[in-house]
């Protein structure tokens, strides 16, 4: 069966109080909106259709930088969700299949519930996916008809007996996209709020001789976000869930509650995670690498065998290979640190490459910054760069070469040759002494 996807997302989010769009929220590092459309992504559908609104321009922007074919359409008035997705009808001009909608403020739907809900649509023409809440609160109610759904109520024209039901509407429907448009066709606004209310298609439905369903989730895997403390209560969620998966596929983490992880962070088994690390997004980290405490990592590569931190900094295009060191206090950025090469201690290393084998002495930097252009630095193997050398780029280092401690490299250095570019040393016999009892003097007297 060919699927297509609607994703809502025009709503404003009042209660985020924000200027951002709360589809744009991130959520481990990734957006609300990306959530939802990895989630519909399980069904591999055919169209995904977007339906933008408050702060069109930059949802749009983040719904087809994820996948260019998806198509956006605007909603300009919020009317409610019955008109969200009728504004997804000319979009999905020439489709024949179901439809599924989903919204993009509920990040955690699995595929096995979207799979189980197009199973579903053998025996019902509309599916619903309900929940049983713990506390049911505003959320539609679930008005069971035996086996079938007779009715969906929302919770402001619900009254007393219908609030007592705790089946609870999670928003996802699903029909086949004929009969879904021509069910919210009929939709009227004559209800408490004075919108078009999606829910009642399904009595539509029963009136029209459908029949309706429901497939039922666990209640964790329909939180919607409509405030920053459902936003916490997700991250927890999210990052309870990785960490639990991470320990499943075993990473071993000592103190796991103080990892954080992003929504597309790779961890391989047998890789040690000490306490206190931050997984930004696009990070993978292969099996058998060791990443210390307190240590932030971010679009980077770290190869079997390397050793991160403690207190270290891997920015984007930051690639260690295998048996790589970066120690304390060392921040890499775009740069490869080949195989067993070191850079230990207290040192800025960015567009460069470091040899394999190579030594990079403590306070080393790689000054690859004019203020205009950013400029490359290489590094040959089994160079040995001498404590607080500045190099500063365009500049080479041949293999095997050395700088001395101090150092401001600006011209190339060929390989095995040793180059000092610091000023030559002068010692002044007794004149420290001689220095120190003037001003012990000067300082009496005062
Ligand atoms: C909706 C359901 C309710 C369900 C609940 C689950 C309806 C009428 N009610 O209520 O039964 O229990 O979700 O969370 O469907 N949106 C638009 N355009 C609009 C209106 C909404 O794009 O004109 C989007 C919102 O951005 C949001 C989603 O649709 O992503 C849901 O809208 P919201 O107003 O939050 O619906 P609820 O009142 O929570
Ligand atoms: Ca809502």
């Amino acid at each position: 069966m060919t699927t297509a996807l609607i994703v809502l997302a025009a709503g404003k989010g009042t209660r985020m109080q924000s200027d951002l769009p709360k589809v744009l929220h991130p959520l481990a590092g990734a957006p609300l909106l990306v959530h939802a459309l990895q989630a519909g992504g399980a069904l591999d559908p055919a169209r995904t259709v977007v339906v933008t609104g408050h702060g069109a321009e930059a949802v749009e922007k983040v719904a087809t930088a994820f996948d260019d074919r998806i198509a956006c359409v605007r909603q300009t008035e919020q009317l409610g969700t019955a008109h969200a997705v009728a504004q997804a009808q000319p979009a999905l001009e020439g489709f024949s299949g179901d439809a599924v909608v989903l919204y993009g403020d509920t990040p955690f739907i699995t595929p096995e519930t979207l799979e189980a809900m197009i199973a579903a649509r053998t025996t019902h023409d509309v599916v619903v996916l309900g929940f049983h809440a713990a506390d049911p609160g505003r959320y539609g109610r679930l008005v069971m008809d035996g086996d079938t759904l007779a009715q969906i109520v929302e919770y402001k024209d619900a009254d007393e007996a219908t609030r007592t039901i705790d089946l609870c509407n999670s928003g996802v429907v699903c029909a086949d996209a004929a009969t879904l448009f021509s069910l919210i066709d009929a939709v009227g606004n004559a209800n408490a709020a004075g919108e078009y209310y999606l829910t009642d298609i399904v009595g539509l439905a029963r009136a029209r001789g459908l029949s309706a369903g429901v497939v039922t989730c666990d209640e964790s895997e329909t939180l919607g976000i409509n405030s920053r403390a459902e936003l916490a209560l997700a991250e927890q969620q999210f990052q309870r869930r990785a960490r639990a998966a991470a320990t499943l596929d075993g990473v071993h983490m000592p103190a796991p509650d103080t990892v954080i992880f992003a929504h597309d962070t790779h961890i391989g088994g047998d890789a040690l995670v000490e306490p206190y690390v931050v997984f930004a997004p696009g990070v993978t980290v292969e099996s058998g690498a060791t990443i210390r405490a307190f240590s932030h990592l971010e679009g980077c590569h770290v190869s079997r065998g390397a050793v991160v931190g403690p207190y270290a900094r891997l920015r984007p295009g930051a690639e260690l290979a295998e048996n790589a060191k970066v120690g304390n206090f060392v921040e890499i950025k775009s740069a490869l640190i080949d195989t067993g090469a070191k850079v230990s201690h207290l040192t800025y290393i960015g567009d460069a490459t470091v040899g394999a084998g190579a030594n990079i002495g403590a306070g080393t930097v790689t000054c690859n910054y004019d203020g205009y252009f950013k400029h490359h630095t290489e590094i040959g193997a089994g160079a040995f760069i001498g404590s607080s050398t500045m190099l500063v780029a365009p500049v080479t280092i041949g293999a095997g070469a050395m700088t001395g401690s101090g150092s401001v490299i600006t011209r190339d250095v060929a390989p095995g040759d040793l180059a000092l570019g610091r000023a030559p040393q002068v010692n002044k016999a007794g004149l420290a002494a001689r220095l120190m009892d003037k001003l012990k003097a000067a300082k009496t007297k005062g």
